[in-house]
Formats: C-alpha cells, sequence, structure tokens
C-alpha cells in the first residue's frame, strides 16, 4: 500500500532520466489506477521554467508512447507541479520546502519520497541540503538514489560515509533497474518454487553459466560520460552482477527485503576477484562498411582513449554450491545484437553411449531477459521415424504470449512508494560487488601498466578471439573424455 500523503520530489526533472523513464513509468501506474488520490509529484531542477513549461516536457514522451490516454494524462498532470533551483543553495531548498508545507497544509501526516535523478558531482550536496530543509517532521522521507554509486569499492564507501549522517539505511533505496524486469524477478519462482531446477542447480549437474548483456548501440552521444566509465561500471559491476547474485544465491528465508538482501550479499562474498587473465576487453572501430562510427569519433571522446566498450570476463565462487565452475559474464556496446540473456549450460548426459546414431547435446535452458522474454530448455527428443532412431535437441518454450509486462521502472517506482525494498540494493551487497570487480578496474586504469583493449569492429560480435576464450571455458569434461 503507498502511504496516504505520500509527495515524490524529482530532483533533475529536465534531465533525461526523469524525461525518458520516470515520468512515463509514473504515468503507467496512473494508468493501472495504481497512484492514491492525494499522491503529488514535484519537479525539481535548476532551470527557469513555467508550469506550463514544466507540464509540456511530461506530456510530449507520454503522448508519444500512450496517445490513447489523454484524459488519464490530464488528471495525471493535476497532481505534478515545479520548483525551479535555479538560484542554488539554501534558497532552492528553502523554495522546495514550502511547496511541500502547501502541499501538506491541513494534513496531519506527510511522506517525502526524493528521487535523485542527478549528476553525481552534485549529488552529496543536495542529499545534505535535502536532510537539512526538506525531511519529513510528521511522516516517512526517503531517498532514491541511482548509479553510479561511486566508481570503486573506495569511492563508494565513501559515498555511503557521506550519506551516513543523514539517512537510516532502510530510508535509502537503491535502485537496479535491472532488478525491476520481468525474467530478473522471476529467478526466484524459478529457482525456489520448481523442485525440478531446484534439485539440479549446482556444480554437479552444471557445466557453465553465461550472462550476457550486449548492445547494438554505441555510445551514441554519451562518449563523455561512457568513456569515463566503460562496460564494466556501466553495466557489468551492478546489472549482471545482480542477476547473477539472483542466479546463484542461496534460498532465502523469506522474500523480505532483509532475507534477500542478505543471501545476495553472501554469495557474491564467495566470489573471487576477477583476474585481468581471465577477460578480453575490447574497444569498437567502425563498422565494416565505414558507416557506423568508432568509440573515438564520439565528441569528447580522446584518441588515445582505452577505455572498455567490451568486455567478457569468466568469474568464479568458490562455495559449496558452485565451486569449480566458470561464470562467463558479458557486456558490450556496439555489437550485433541487443540481447540480455543467461544460459546455463548443463551436464552432458552419462548414458550418452547408449545413443549410437547420434551424439547427445547438453542441455540448455536459456533464460532470456530481453528482448521477447522467456525461458527456453532444450532437451534431447527421438526425431520421430519409422525407420531410424535420431535425436535432436528441442526447446520447451515458455513465452509470455503477449501479456502486457511491466516497465522495470514503474516496478521499482512502485516498490520506493511503497517502502519496499526488496528490490532495492544493500549497502553489504553494494560493498561485496565492487570487491569483485575492484581490482580489475584498478589494473585496467593504471596508466603505467598500458593495457590496451582488443579492437572489433562495430556490429560485430566482439574482439577476435572471443569464440575460444568462451570454449575454452566450456564442457571441459566431456572434451577430456
Ligand atoms: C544503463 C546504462 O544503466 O543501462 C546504459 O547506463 C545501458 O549504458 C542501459 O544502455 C541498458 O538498460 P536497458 O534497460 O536498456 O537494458
Amino acid at each position: 500500500e503507498i502511504q496516504e500523503n505520500t509527495i515524490l520530489v524529482i530532483l533533475g526533472a529536465s534531465g533525461d532520466l526523469a524525461k525518458k523513464k520516470l515520468f512515463p513509468a509514473l504515468f503507467g501506474l496512473e494508468r493501472r489506477c495504481l497512484l492514491p488520490t492525494d499522491f503529488k509529484i514535484v519537479g525539481f531542477a535548476p532551470d527557469e521554467m513555467t508550469h506550463d513549461n514544466f507540464l509540456s516536457i511530461i506530456r510530449s514522451p507520454i503522448n508519444l508512447e500512450s496517445p490513447r490516454f489523454a484524459e488519464q494524462l490530464e488528471q495525471f498532470c493535476q497532481r505534478c507541479s515545479y520548483v525551479s533551483g535555479h538560484e542554488g543553495g539554501e534558497k532552492s531548498f528553502r523554495a522546495l520546502r514550502r511547496r511541500l508545507e502547501q502541499l501538506g497544509t491541513g494534513k496531519k501526516e506527510q511522506n517525502r519520497l526524493f528521487y535523485m535523478a542527478l549528476p553525481p558531482s552534485i549529488f552529496t550536496g543536495m542529499q545534505e541540503g535535502l536532510r537539512k530543509h526538506c525531511y519529513s517532521e510528521r511522516g516517512a522521507s526517503r531517498i532514491i538514489i541511482e548509479k553510479p554509486f561511486g566508481h570503486d569499492l573506495e569511492s563508494s564507501r565513501e559515498l555511503q560515509r557521506a550519506l551516513d549522517p543523514n539517512w537510516r539505511e532502510d530510508e535509502i533505496f537503491r535502485v537496479d533497474h535491472y532488478l525491476g524486469k520481468e525474467v530478473v524477478n522471476n529467478l526466484l519462482v524459478l529457482r525456489f518454487g520448481n523442485e525440478i531446477f531446484g534439485a539440479i542447480w549446482n556444480a554437479r549437474h552444471i557445466d557453465n553459466i553465461e550472462i550476457s548483456i550486449t548492445e547494438s548501440g554505441g555510445a551514441e552521444g554519451r562518449g563523455s560520460y561512457f568513456n569515463g566509465v566503460g562496460a564494466i561500471r556501466d553495466v557489468m559491476q551492478n546489472h549482471l552482477t545482480q542477476i547473477l547474485a539472483l542466479l546463484t544465491m542461496e534460498r532465502p528465508r523469506s522474500f523480505s527485503a532483509e532475507d534477500l538482501c542478505a543471501e545476495k550479499a553472501r554469495v557474491l562474498d564467495w566470489m573471487l576477484p576477477i583476474e585481468y587473465v581471465n577477460t578480453i576487453i575490447g574497444q569498437y572501430e567502425k563498422s565494416e562498411d565505414g558507416e557506423k562510427p568508432a568509440f573515438k569519433d564520439e565528441e569528447d571522446v580522446p584518441n588515445d582513449s582505452r577505455c572498455a566498450t567490451f568486455c567478457a570476463a569468466v568469474g568464479h565462487i568458490e562455495n559449496e554450491r558452485w565451486a569449480g565452475i566458470p561464470f562467463l559474464l558479458k557486456a558490450g556496446k556496439a555489437l550485433n545484437e541487443s540481447l540480455t540473456e543467461i544460459k546455463i549450460h548443463f551436464k552432458p548426459s552419462t548414458n550418452a553411449a547408449i545413443f549410437t546414431t547420434d551424439p547427445l547435446a547438453s542441455n540448455t535452458m536459456t533464460i532470456r531477459v530481453q528482448p521477447s522474454e522467456g525461458v527456453f530448455l532444450s532437451i534431447n527428443t527421438f526425431v520421430p521415424s519409422l525407420t531410424t532412431q535420431k535425436t535432436s535437441a528441442m526447446d520447451l518454450d515458455l513465452t509470455y504470449h503477449g501479456r502486457e509486462i511491466p516497465e522495470a521502472y514503474e516496478v521499482l517506482l512502485l516498490d520506493a512508494l511503497k517502502g519496499d525494498k526488496a528490490r532495492s540494493v544493500r549497502g553489504d551487497e553494494l560493498d561485496a560487488s565492487w570487491k569483485i570487480w575492484t581490482p580489475l578496474l584498478h589494473f585496467l586504469d593504471d596508466e603505467n601498466a598500458e593495457v590496451r583493449p582488443r579492437e572489433y569492429a562495430y556490429g560485430s560480435n566482439g574482439p577476435e578471439g572471443l569464440g575460444e576464450f568462451i570454449a575454452s571455458y566450456q564442457n571441459r569434461k566431456s572434451k577430456a573424455s
């Protein structure tokens, strides 16, 4: 339940995240009648803007996507107002406080949520100002933050130290939008609600696991941001590591935030830091036909950039369940397709020898996060025939058949509005995931090491040697025998 008298303040309300994701997602909740009547949204940004200008920022992307819902859009706009923080500092925070007080006139309680859709450079000062001037004296206050949570273990802890005096852990929501994706969420029921999978979810039966987040687009217009970040910080330390944690954690006592986050943190603690020798680092060049630009052609990307726009890395989790099996983790921009997928490769059948006509394929479970969400399990079957006993691998197919799948930001905003932290990243999980990636990141960043990423063409499937690299970690047993 969303508490009565809740106000959501979006800081950075004129920015990309707010325009493209937050307002459309909030409107999605409106359209599904999930917002209480007295729920209000206040936009806050440095720009001088009239109320109408602000509403047109909200309306335009929504109108494009959902032109059928004009009436609900008007109702949604009535919840929204804008406060300009152009003066900066205390004055702006006081203006925001006045608006919040105005909206709370005559009410006993007021719950305030602050969504920090802001660049990291101003984050620390803003959260302090909010705590000092806008914290709710009569009701709950929560702060919602997005990555980057620092750029390595130490800076992430520093950020946490800046938050500590101002916000309790239960008041902090760390958003990883991959946790709002349906199929990522579904890992919980797939694993813990199905005995047939639960029983084989371990190194005895699984040979290796691949998790990939590939994107066909390049850095396109975000060159300067991406050059300072790279694929590892952009999606692997957070989105991909969260998927890995849900896929490998032990069964939590319950699906409460406390139990879930504890199990995720625990399994990440068992993971060894990724070593450079177990990686392939790449950066994209122009496409084969020369039409698509190289990463270095992006504005504000220097010619000698060593930024990794691609990374394939092999990790190990040294606990009883997973010891010995490789986790093949891959992410990159400007590749041949946009696909987020988990592939669980099971060990070959021990009975394979009785099938004399064909070599048997190993079973693979493919969990496709996007696009076309679904779960597929390849199993060996006889090809129907009167004369032969050929086998072939066919897919058991669990797709969503046109069901409407909620947007990740709708899921996570609703959680934050309700105060449910089960899909928020806890401080200890964050720490554990930085421990996995920080040594590699420091090695790559080190000026003296001069590690150069391997080149790959825009639109290809990655740097040369990738296929052999991945194959060298797969089906080790069957190759040996
Ligand atoms: C963001 C990254 O966190 O995730 C982007 O900063 C990336 O670079 C995006 O493109 C991918 O998200 P999605 O939901 O489009 O898969």
